[in-house]
């Protein structure tokens, strides 16, 4: 039998709100709830279409940068609140306020979920900081596409995706990314430096199928891109999930 395990999701916002309901959350939920039982799962909320949406009017009031990325934080906390609501008693009952906090809340059966922490980032780097500082066996993105490509797959229909990469691609790839509040890329590059310097296996899944997620970490499917060093795949993580 493989032993409890630890895992990191980023679950971005635009992926649990498609829209302002409950219907992906509620999917979300039981997904979750089953992986909890193997694995010690803290979850860190993007701000998703409703960030973008307040940071835009905040930009229009000439708010600047800073205070924009404040804005959206507190939206990332407020979708980190709702998931709280569905996962019920599954969850540690608040949204911690740093990756130390969340840290202090895992190993307890319960997961853990936060939002955002600090401006000039995404909850793709706080995600990833958790990961270290709680010694994650992996890092999962659930994003919005299916993988990392070698370019923007909505702007270049001949981008290619990759199916393993090194962290030096990784590297590579999302270092020309924008750092204005709101933006959207794969992974933001403080997330890659990260676990680039700590060698956290990292797995950038479509989070637009739930199901998806336990399939690939028990090693039933191959989905999305894995980023490890060469020869340490981290999958399969976890046993075929019981119903
Ligand atoms: P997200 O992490 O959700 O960014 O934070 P995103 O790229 O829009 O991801 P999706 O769409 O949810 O997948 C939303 C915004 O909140 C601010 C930034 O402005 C970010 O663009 N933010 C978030 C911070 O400044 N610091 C944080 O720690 C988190």
């Amino acid at each position: 039998m493989i032993g409890m395990v630890r895992i990191v999701l980023s679950l971005g916002g635009s992926v649990l709100f498609p829209s302002l309901e409950a219907h992906t959350l509620l999917s979300y939920a039981p997904v979750l709830q089953r992986l909890c039982r193997q694995a010690d799962i803290a979850v860190v909320v993007g701000g998703g279409g409703e960030a973008r949406r307040y940071i835009g009017v905040a930009r229009e009031c000439g708010a600047d940068e800073a205070s924009c990325d404040e804005i959206g934080i507190l939206v990332t906390r407020l979708n980190a609140t709702l998931l709280l609501a569905a996962l019920g008693d599954s969850a540690y009952r608040k949204v911690a306020q740093t990756p130390g906090e969340a840290v202090a809340y895992m190993g307890r059966q319960k997961i853990v979920v936060m939002g955002g922490v600090t401006p000039a980032q995404t909850t793709d780097a706080v995600a990833a900081v958790l990961a270290e500082l709680s010694r994650a066996d992996i890092l999962v993105n659930l994003t919005s596409v299916d993988g990392i490509y070698t370019r923007d797959p909505k702007a270049d229909p001949s981008a290619r995706r990759f199916d393993r990469m090194t962290f030096g691609e990784l590297l590579d790839i999302v270092g020309s990314g924008g750092l204005e509040a709101g933006s959207n890329t794969v992974l933001d590059i403080v997330a890659a430096k990260v676990i680039s310097r700590s060698g956290i296996p990292l797995l950038v899944l479509d989070g637009r199928v739930p199901g998806l997620l336990e399939d690939v970490l028990a090693g039933r499917k191959r989905a999305g891109t894995l980023v490890c060093a060469p020869g340490k795949e981290p999958v399969p993580l976890l046993r075929a999930p019981s119903p």
